[in-house]
């Protein structure tokens, strides 16, 4: 305990410019971990391996997306949340962007517990549709973009391999009807407007058991 105290006074004297200058955007991972244990892990769990289908699985998420999906909870300058969720917005709205990109790099840094599919026949017909698309639609194939494995693209598409079905299901109706319209140039709008709910429920059983 007692040997803290000279480290305290040796960067009291000389660091603190040098953290002024780095305050705003480096992360804080310590405080990270503590926010994690404390408030995200009632819903997430502390390794982001949530046990509850409707809270995703935020293990090995890639951290540019989870970055993005926290500002995207938040409503900006008056403007409606791009992706109102009623829960994550109490959550989001307290959080600064350094303690976001904490959680980001944090939850990135959790290894996911491997999920599983249920229903054979939903995989078959889910299988089709996340690697080929559906041809007669004009719906692109999922691993064009998210990759065959599901392993997304850092920065640019989210993981989705192994996700609870229920919540994939969700999204994607959520994107489908407009709720949700935070993508990028509408790529999922565009690929979930076309999709029925029995494909919806086919790929995301797919998913759920991709590793
Ligand atoms: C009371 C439960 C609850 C708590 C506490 C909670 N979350 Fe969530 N979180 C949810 C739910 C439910 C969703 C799904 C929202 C939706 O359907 O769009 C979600 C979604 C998310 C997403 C989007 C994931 C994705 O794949 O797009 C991120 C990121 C996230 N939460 C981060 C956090 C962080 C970080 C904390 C802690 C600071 C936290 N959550 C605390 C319930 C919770
Ligand atoms: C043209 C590229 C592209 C294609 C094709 C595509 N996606 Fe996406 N997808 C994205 C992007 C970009 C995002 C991230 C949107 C954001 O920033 O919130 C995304 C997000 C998602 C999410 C939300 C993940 C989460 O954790 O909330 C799901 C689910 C999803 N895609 C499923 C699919 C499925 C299923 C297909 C095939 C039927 C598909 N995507 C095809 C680009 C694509």
């Amino acid at each position: 305990m007692n040997s803290r105290w000279p480290m305290m006074l040796i960067v009291g004297a000389f660091a603190s410019p040098v953290v002024f200058a780095q305050a705003p955007s480096k992360p804080d991972a310590a405080k990270a971990q503590q926010i994690a244990t404390q408030v995200c892990a009632a819903c997430h769990a502390a390794d982001g391996n949530s046990t509850q289908p409707a809270n995703p699985i935020l293990a090995g998420q890639h951290a540019d997306y989870l970055f993005k999906q926290l500002n995207n909870f938040k409503p900006q300058s008056g403007k409606p949340a791009e992706r109102p969720n009623a829960v994550m917005a109490g959550i989001a709205a307290n959080l600064s962007v350094s303690d976001m990109r904490g959680l980001a790099a944090y939850f990135e840094d959790q290894k996911p517990r491997l999920g599983a599919a249920r229903d054979p026949e939903l995989v078959k017909l889910g299988q089709a549709i996340y690697r080929g698309g559906v041809l007669s639609k004009g719906v692109a194939a999922c691993a064009a973009c998210h990759g065959p494995g599901g392993a997304g693209v850092p920065a640019q598409y989210p993981r989705l391999a192994g996700q609870f079905a229920e919540y994939t299901a969700a999204q994607l109706k959520a994107f489908r009807s407009g709720e949700r319209a935070n993508d990028p140039n509408r790529m999922m709008q565009v690929v979930a407007g076309k999709l029925s709910d029995k494909e919806i429920a086919a790929v995301a059983e797919y998913i759920a058991g991709l590793r």
